[in-house]
């Protein structure tokens, strides 16, 4: 995949001040989260990428791909769609079997439709809840909607910035949905509140009254950190299946 930069240049906050963090600059491969309390413009920052906001949304945020402001064919062109979100749901209105869905999603991208095997088979690695290629995508639950969404992005699209909001409550292996996104050579930008996430992160963009108000580069001690919550977490998904599966826990 192209590597590239994803620059947000500062705006103002909900009061017209402008953001302490004048510039951001986001490599491939990278995954930073978006921190912050209720109401402090984390959607809205997600919102500016999504769109590449050119001083046209409330926050007057500028988004640069490389430096430059994207021209028209790459915000409009769905082939060379730089931007792919996995959102809170899918809102899949066809009538359609998982797997159609894919390969016709495969082909529209000049892929190879056999892909959808692929993209099954990963979604199936990060929710719980197994996705079958029969399935009718109308039934999917939201975890395993985001779990297949996710898988497809990996797979099957190019865009190389995914923008994740709220993952917490998504029902599936966030952070090896992220480490799939981001091994694949994308720009992970994931607004959340789970400490696991938020260290397993280089950096955390802080939002405070909708303005960007500090940059923390997680330190080699929050790394230790998330090391420990790794193991926690791993514990507490092996407690979950046993009771799950009826058995007691020895
Ligand atoms: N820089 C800004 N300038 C003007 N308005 C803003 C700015 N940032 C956010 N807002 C407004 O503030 C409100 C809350 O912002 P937003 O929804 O982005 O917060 P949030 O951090 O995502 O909250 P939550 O944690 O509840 O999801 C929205 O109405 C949004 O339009
Ligand atoms: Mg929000």
């Amino acid at each position: 995949m192209k590597e590239l930069t994803l620059t947000i240049r500062g705006g103002v906050d909900k009061d017209g001040r402008p953001d302490h963090i004048k510039e951001i600059e986001i490599h491939s491969g990278e995954i930073v989260a978006i921190v912050g309390p209720t109401g402090s413009g984390k959607s809205s920052l997600i919102a500016d990428i999504e769109q590449f906001a050119q001083g046209d949304t409330p926050s007057g945020r500028r988004i640069l791909i490389d430096g430059r402001e994207p021209d028209l064919q790459m915000r409009s062109d769905p082939r060379k769609k730089l931007v792919a979100q996995v959102s809170q749901n899918m809102h899949f209105l066809a009538d359609m079997s998982v797997e159609e869905f894919l390969r016709m999603h495969a082909k529209s991208r000049g892929k190879d439709p056999a892909l959808a095997g692929r993209v099954i088979e990963l979604a199936n690695t990060l929710t719980g809840e197994p996705v079958r290629p029969d399935y009718p995508l109308t039934i999917l639950s939201g975890g395993q909607s985001r779990a297949l969404m996710t898988a497809d992005i990996a797979v099957i699209s190019d865009s190389p910035i995914v923008l994740i909001d709220e993952i917490e409550n998504a029902g599936i292996k966030k952070q090896e949905a992220l480490h799939l996104l981001a091994g694949e050579g994308k720009i992970v930008v994931v607004v959340t509140h789970d400490p696991m996430l938020a260290l397993m992160s280089s950096r955390r963009l802080v939002m405070k009254n909708g303005g960007m108000t500090k940059v923390i580069s997680t330190t080699a001690e929050e790394h230790r950190v998330f090391k420990d919550i790794e193991r926690v977490d791993s514990w507490l998904t092996g407690l979950r299946e046993t009771i799950r599966q009826g058995e007691v826990v020895a």
